[in-house]
């Protein structure tokens, strides 16, 4: 890449950092040993995978032999619904989940809803929070599984984990939540939260793509996720992806050791960020919890704009971003978490997310405050209702 990118889109994914790739680098080439076999090649495989396991273990407060290493984020949260479903449909067939979730948990769910299970998606308020009021209203005789986000990878919102957490224990209902945007942003002690099953991914905290885990606490009754060999203690079969976990155990080490410094940093930017786009730019709306939100999340809905524009010009002046529109699937419906919260499809469209990471600074939101008010005004002007709003009729 020879520009300068200013890269805004962390929820989306992170580069791998040095140190993670420095580590992972050797099982690629000379430590290649498939994990399963005897000689000393395979049992360095094999020790560093355990050693990724207690990393990742040390880091939500869990035993290791309750991480299970996944391909994603995705597969994790698959196999936390459908894994718990399958395995508990004689105790009944109802799931409690939400309107905002991942696709990873809210396909997943329609998919058990064809296949005769029974699903409770709540709604949001406005500001992207469910109430563990209404979690608890909506559980009957035959509720199995509740799965809510740990915070929302769009508008950043952060749920009542510990409550609903609490709620879900006091019934004996397992309780799954996707902390696939928490991990690196906010400390998870698994215990504290009654949290039974927990998704990770790797990509959003500085680690390699395509390798998440899964945390299942001792006790839960869950069906094996994919068959084959007896890796992961037989519930999630295939040869390891060892530089992966490796790298997936290094990153987490070094996200959890530095999360207050990062924190600080994310908030101070993410907040600079807010005010000024309120202050410079008229007709906004600011999408998500008002301090009940991941540290880098920024998402603000521009009236009278189209976001996709929005992301082309910005990208034009270097800088990534993400909006609200689903335009990777083919198609351009606005988000399912934008309309939850309330948004006409009109504004919905005209969302941006901004997510902030370690390599940001205040020079970039300089250079972002110097061209989005501009690149919005001129978006703006194509617009006839602009034009009739500017003109007060
Ligand atoms: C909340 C959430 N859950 C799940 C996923 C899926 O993770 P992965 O990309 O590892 O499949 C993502 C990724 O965007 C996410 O943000």
């Amino acid at each position: 890449m020879d520009k300068k990118i200013i890269y805004m889109d962390h929820s989306a994914t992170t580069p791998v950092d040095s140190q993670v790739l420095d580590e992972m680098l050797p099982y690629f080439t000379k430590n290649y040993g498939n994990p399963s076999s005897i000689y000393s090649i395979g049992r360095e495989s094999k020790k560093a995978i355990e050693d990724a396991r207690e990393r990742v273990a040390k880091a939500v407060f869990a035993q290791p032999r309750e991480i299970f290493f996944t391909g994603s984020g995705t597969e994790a949260d698959n196999w936390a619904v459908k894994g718990v479903a399958y395995s508990n449909k004689n105790k009944g067939n109802h799931i409690i989940t939400t309107t905002i979730e991942h696709h990873a948990v809210m396909h997943a769910c329609q998919y058990l809803e064809s296949d005769g299970f029974e699903v409770t998606y709540l709604p949001v308020d406005e500001n992207g929070l469910v109430s563990p009021e209404q979690v608890l209203e909506a559980i009957k005789p035959n509720t199995i599984l509740i799965s809510i986000m740990f915070a929302n990878n769009e508008i950043g919102t952060i749920q009542p984990i510990g409550e609903i957490g609490k709620i879900a224990r006091d019934k004996g209902i397992y309780f799954h939540t996707d902390a696939v945007q928490a991990i690196g942003n906010i400390p998870i002690n698994v215990s504290e939260l009654n949290v039974d099953l927990l998704s990770i991914s790797a990509h959003k905290f500085y680690g390699p793509k395509g390798i998440g885990a899964l945390y299942i606490r001792k006790g839960v009754k869950i069906t094996s996720f994919i068959h084959g060999g007896a890796q992961e203690r037989g519930r999630r079969a295939s040869t390891e992806n060892v530089a992966g976990i490796v790298g997936l155990g290094k990153a987490i080490e070094i996200a959890t050791l530095n999360i207050d410094d990062y924190n600080k940093k994310l908030i101070e930017l993410r907040d600079r960020t807010i005010f000024e786009i309120m202050k410079k730019i008229p007709f906004v709306r600011l999408n998500g919890h008002q301090h009940k939100r991941l540290p880098g999340n920024v998402n603000f809905s521009f009236e009278f704009i189209e976001g996709e524009s929005l992301l082309l010009m910005l990208d034009m002046k270097g800088i990534a971003a993400s909006s609200g529109s689903a335009c990777t699937s083919g198609s351009l419906d606005p988000s399912h978490v934008l309309l939850s919260i309330g948004l006409p499809h009109e504004i919905a469209h005209g969302s941006l997310r901004l997510s902030f990471g370690k390599d940001n600074t205040h020079e970039d939101i300089d250079q972002l405050m110097k061209e989005l008010p501009v690149i919005v005004e001129r978006l703006r002007e194509m617009s006839p209702l602009y034009e009739k709003v500017k003109r007060g009729n």
